[in-house]
């Protein structure tokens, strides 16, 4: 299958429009859905293509060890596919670095989970794990990919994770959407400094957990150097209600209203 337009992808950051975040959206529950019959419907590919036709500016995928979504399958047939940024989460086993070595996207974001864990819900502890994450960042970019660290926002971990040869910080935003409802400038004050510390240290910075169309554009316009959200969840329940396209276009607006 080939989507039948796409964006294009400039991949090296000093080519971003710095001033634009770009919204990649995570399929994981389009897979999940898929797999709940055993049939090829919704059709992953299809709803991959829709998400880039509708504006979509990468493509995320999360593939677990108990496949209960995303499959080793989809992995490779989506690295043919993605035609704008492929970024692929994960914890990095023996077995995930492999099959980064042999896809090749544009971007990995590692996370801790535990092989059973229900969602990311936590950072690296980049100090402790700095022995594990030097090696397998160098792994993976040597096999030239971007590589990404889920982080929490403390000075201390932003900067391991520049020690550690990190390119970018993917800020666990949990905490932010879960404090914006009551005081949305306290629940983003601690990213604020972190991505402070971020930019001193000279990461890029992406963002993404329950990011949704309420928190996004607060989000944008006080953190407005993100480079990339990474949003399922909430867009597919939105989805739901919205249809596809105008959700995506809604998310794209909400991060256009907040730079
Ligand atoms: N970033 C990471 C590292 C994740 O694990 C997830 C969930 O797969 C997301 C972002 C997206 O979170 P949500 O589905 O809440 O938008």
């Amino acid at each position: 299958m080939h989507c039948a337009s796409a964006l294009s992808f400039a991949q090296p950051d000093q080519q971003l429009n710095r001033t634009m975040t770009r919204l990649s959206v995570n399929v994981n529950k389009i897979a999940l859905w898929r797999n709940a019959r055993g049939s090829n419907f919704p059709d992953l590919e299809q709803v991959v293509c829709d998400c880039e036709r509708f504006g979509a500016q990468g493509i995320t995928i999360h593939p677990r060890p108990d496949q209960r979504h995303i499959r080793t399958a989809d992995v490779l047939s989506l690295s043919t596919l993605v035609r704008t940024e492929y970024n692929i989460e994960g914890y990095p086993t023996e077995a995930f670095l492999q099959l980064m070595e042999v896809v090749k996207p544009h971007q990995v974001t590692l996370v801790p989970d535990a092989p059973d864990a229900l969602t990311s819900s936590e950072g690296w502890d980049t100090v402790a794990q700095a022995d594990l994450l030097r090696l397998v960042i160098s792994r993976l970019q040597y096999a030239g990919c971007r590589v990404s660290l889920f982080v929490e926002p403390i000075a201390q971990q932003v900067e391991g994770a520049a020690t550690v040869g990190a390119d970018r910080i993917e800020f666990y935003t949990g905490p932010y959407a879960e404090h914006f409802s009551t005081n949305p400038k306290a629940a983003i004050a601690p990213y604020m400094q972190a991505a402070e510390v971020a930019q001193a240290n000279g990461l890029g910075i992406n963002a993404g957990h329950d990011l949704n169309l309420p928190n996004l554009e607060f989000w944008c316009q006080r953190i407005p150097q993100t480079l990339e959200v990474s949003i399922g969840h909430a867009l597919w329940v939105d989805a739901l209600y919205y249809g596809m396209e105008n959700t995506i276009k809604l998310y794209l607006r909400a991060i256009a209203r907040g730079v």
